[in-house]
């Protein structure tokens, strides 16, 4: 009779410890929570070129910021209609983190990594170039804004950066 009682039990905990395993396992399959499903998420590349593919046509080559401060040129004079569109750009894709006036504090800042004046002397040495690879590629924490930027719209923000260091 003992035994039997005993056999029980266990088939009973066992039953318990099986199910609280199943549960928890479950638990990541049937998530009911929507932003948590496989799609491409803020900031994220949709996609990467397949390997060895060769570039065609207008395809920019992935360069570090440094090279890109030596190499590139700024083809895009700061007239007024490119320092409008830079201003408008600039609204949409930066000040939530850098702020109107490039100085921090933007809306995001408090819940991501707090960046820097970008107006200091320190950054308006930069060259243009670096600035143009920073917007396409983004910095060590900062994210890239290229996937959604055209490079005639990155130079445009790029002369409206300036504009903005010489306030
Ligand atoms: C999600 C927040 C965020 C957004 C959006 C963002 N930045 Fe940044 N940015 C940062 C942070 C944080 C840093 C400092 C860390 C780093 O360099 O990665 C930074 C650094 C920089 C720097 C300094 C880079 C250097 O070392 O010279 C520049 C210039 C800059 N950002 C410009 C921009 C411009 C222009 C845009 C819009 C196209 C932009 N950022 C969008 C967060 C952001």
């Amino acid at each position: 009779m003992r035994e039997i009682k005993l056999m029980i039990f266990g088939v009973v905990i066992l039953l318990l410890a099986g199910g609280g395993i199943a549960s928890l396992a479950l638990r990541g399959a049937l998530t009911t929570n929507m932003g948590d499903q496989p799609s491409i998420k803020p900031q994220e590349h949709p996609f990467e070129p397949p390997p060895a593919s060769v570039p065609l046509g207008k395809w920019e080559k992935t360069l570090s910021r440094e090279e890109a401060g030596k190499v590139l040129r700024n083809p895009v004079p700061p007239t007024l209609a490119s320092l409008q569109s830079g201003q408008r750009l600039y609204e949409v894709y930066c000040a939530l983190c850098h702020g109107s006036e490039g100085k921090g504090g933007g809306p995001v800042a408090a819940k991501f990594v707090p960046p820097p004046d970008i107006t200091i002397s320190f950054f308006q040495q930069r060259p243009d170039g670096f600035l143009y690879e920073t917007i396409r590629s983004g910095g060590p924490l900062m994210p890239g804004q290229g996937e959604s930027l055209s490079p005639k719209e990155r130079w445009d923000i790029v002369n409206y950066v300036r504009d903005l260091q010489r306030k």
